[in-house]
């Protein structure tokens, strides 16, 4: 379980992260969006370096911005634990890994639901992540889009067949109602911002996602 802060708020941010923290999350989900590869923005290495004061979690950033190459080493210097660039914002995503794996960081690749996932391939035996993006990034509180798990169950399938070991993330409209398909597709990690800190018990929020994660399907399913 991966909260993220996106919908948190932000007049208390440390209160929220040790809230979630103490709620058993796993790791911590920054997005960081610089207006130009998708349409919002939000906070940017500043904000990183403080949440690494703030907790012991992993820090899982998101990097929804152009050009992330010029970036990385301010992030990893903040504390960044793993930094995911886009297929979409990179001409050189080989490149971008290796970069961000030199400084010392695990690295993580995403895709939005348009993206297929075979444009990853050639570089899946490289990093630590890969991100399927089940909403248009840009926003919290957007619907699911079911037709992005085939690209979970292939990757999942992959990892199985090649021994790759990397975290498989799903993000964007994660909620009770669709945990369930994203964990059987081959999900090991869930990405949730309103479902968690839209809720007034973070705490019951993040185990009622758990809980309706492994769900058995009923018979006849
Ligand atoms: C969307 C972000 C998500 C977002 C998820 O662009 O990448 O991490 O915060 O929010 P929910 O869970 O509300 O869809
Ligand atoms: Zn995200």
């Amino acid at each position: 379980m991966a909260p993220s802060l996106l919908s948190a708020d932000f007049r208390r941010l440390q209160e929220e992260v040790r809230r979630v923290e103490a709620a058993g999350a796993d790791w911590l989900h920054v997005d960081v969006m610089d207006g130009h590869f998708v349409p919002n923005l939000t906070v940017g290495p500043l904000v990183v370096e403080a949440l690494r004061g703030s907790t012991r979690l992993p820090l899982d950033v998101h990097l929804m911005i152009e050009n992330p190459e010029r970036y990385l080493g301010e992030f990893a210097r903040a504390g960044a634990s793993f930094l995911t660039v886009h297929a979409e914002a990179c001409r050189h995503l080989h490149r971008v890994v290796h970069q961000i794996k030199e400084k010392g960081t695990r690295a993580g690749v995403a895709v939005n639901p348009a993206t297929p996932p075979q444009v990853l391939e050639y570089l899946l035996g490289d990093v630590d992540l890969v991100l399927v993006m089940s909403v248009n990034p840009g926003f919290a509180g957007q619907t699911f889009i079911p037709a992005v798990l085939p690209k979970v169950r292939w990757l999942k399938r992959l990892a199985a067949e090649k021994g790759y070991g990397y975290e498989l993330e799903v993000d964007g409209g994660i909620n009770r109602a669709t945990a369930a398909d994203v964990i059987r597709s081959g999900a090991s990690v869930l990405v949730a911002g309103s479902a968690v800190f839209g809720s007034g018990d973070v705490a019951e929020a993040i185990t009622a996602l758990r809980q309706a994660a492994v769900t058995r399907p009923s018979p006849g399913e």
